[in-house]
């Protein structure tokens, strides 16, 4: 039973310290538990068995009087570091609500209603799911811009399932003559747009509501397309049609960019969890690297280069262009 009881407790004790923002108070130093307690409006007592559990399991340190984060904490997850992941902590306290229903989506083949719909009857999901996904995009923007070579000229980028909108904000800085249209579901738009002010893009970052699977998206209207992390949340047979859809919409000489968690490529335990949470979720899986091959092929692109992350947690970029005749 430790096997089991032991990281229940361990994530229950990381979740409540994200909710309370115990790592964030602790951020400009160690503080004293009663100091901590005060600032947190919390109670004295409670408090301290709940810290004593993050030192047990590594999360903060004792420090005179108190605690202190430990330094992959101040990394992670706080706003020292490049990253802060709080938003994960916020998410993954609302998505574990989701996990008792694993049985049944066993049973089933999948959820009794998908993360997307859930979202629309859910007040402030859709909102913490693009928030997690604007930290995740955050650490990963920098490796992609590297990989990325924009067509000479490129002035139309389509980012599907682009949801915070943080890749097109980041291709429309690098590239000046760059316009872009984040196309999502409603709920995961309704951040975009702040994000979109805050970098001062408005006009050059649009975003457009709807399911990609149905949308028109033209014909030879962009010269990039992204489809980032959207593969995995859709059947084999829907990224098939997307992939042709891209194609059509890309101009001759366009680029394709994917980025997924490709199917035998993530460290295990990460891979079969990561598919464990989208069968609950959504009631999807992971693709294999033969699939994407497939799709782009059986889309007339051509050029398909595929690149592991580094770490191989981050997943696989993937690239194709139009042929040009
Ligand atoms: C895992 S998140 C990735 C967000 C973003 N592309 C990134 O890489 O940070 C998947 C996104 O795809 C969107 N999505 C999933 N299915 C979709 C569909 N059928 N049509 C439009 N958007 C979809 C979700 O709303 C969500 O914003």
């Amino acid at each position: 039973m430790q096997a089991v009881y032991l990281p229940m407790q361990q994530v229950a004790a990381v979740l409540a310290a994200g909710e309370l923002g115990v790592f964030a108070a602790l951020r400009r130093g160690p503080r004293a538990a009663a100091t901590l307690a005060r600032g947190l409006g919390t109670d004295l007592h409670a408090l301290t068995r709940l810290c004593d559990q993050l030192v047990a399991t590594g999360w903060l340190v004792r420090a005179r009087n108190g605690y202190a984060n430990a330094s992959a904490t101040q990394q992670w997850f706080t706003s020292s570091g490049a990253v802060d992941y709080t938003a994960g902590l916020r998410w993954t306290q609302h998505a574990w609500r989701l996990q008792p229903e694993l049985a049944a989506a066993v049973r089933r083949g999948g959820p009794r209603r998908s993360l997307w719909r859930r979202m629309q009857r859910e007040p402030g999901m859709g909102e913490r799911f693009a928030d997690y996904m604007l930290a995740f995009a955050r650490h990963s923007a920098p490796e992609f811009a590297r990989s990325i070579r924009m067509p000479r000229g490129a002035s139309r980028l389509l980012d599907i399932g682009g949801s915070h909108g943080l890749h097109a904000i980041a291709a429309c800085a690098a590239h000046p003559r760059l316009e872009a249209v984040v196309l999502d579901h409603a709920v995961s738009l309704r951040g975009t747009m702040a994000n979109v002010r805050a970098a001062g893009l408005q006009g050059r970052v649009r975003t457009r509501v709807g399911d990609c699977r149905h949308a028109d998206l033209g014909t030879g209207t962009f010269d990039v397309v992204h489809y980032f992390s959207v593969a995995h949340n859709q059947t084999a047979a829907d990224n098939a049609r997307m992939l042709r859809k891209c194609a059509r919409a890309l101009r001759p000489g366009g680029l394709l960019v994917i980025h997924d968690y490709v199917r035998g490529q993530l460290p295990e335990p990460y891979g079969s969890a990561f598919d464990l949470t989208l069968l609950v979720e959504v009631g999807t899986h992971t693709h294999t690297l033969a699939d994407f091959r497939g799709w782009v092929a059986d889309a007339g692109l051509s050029a398909f280069r595929h690149r592991r992350l580094a770490p191989a947690e981050m997943g696989s970029l993937m690239t194709a262009r139009k042929p040009r005749f």
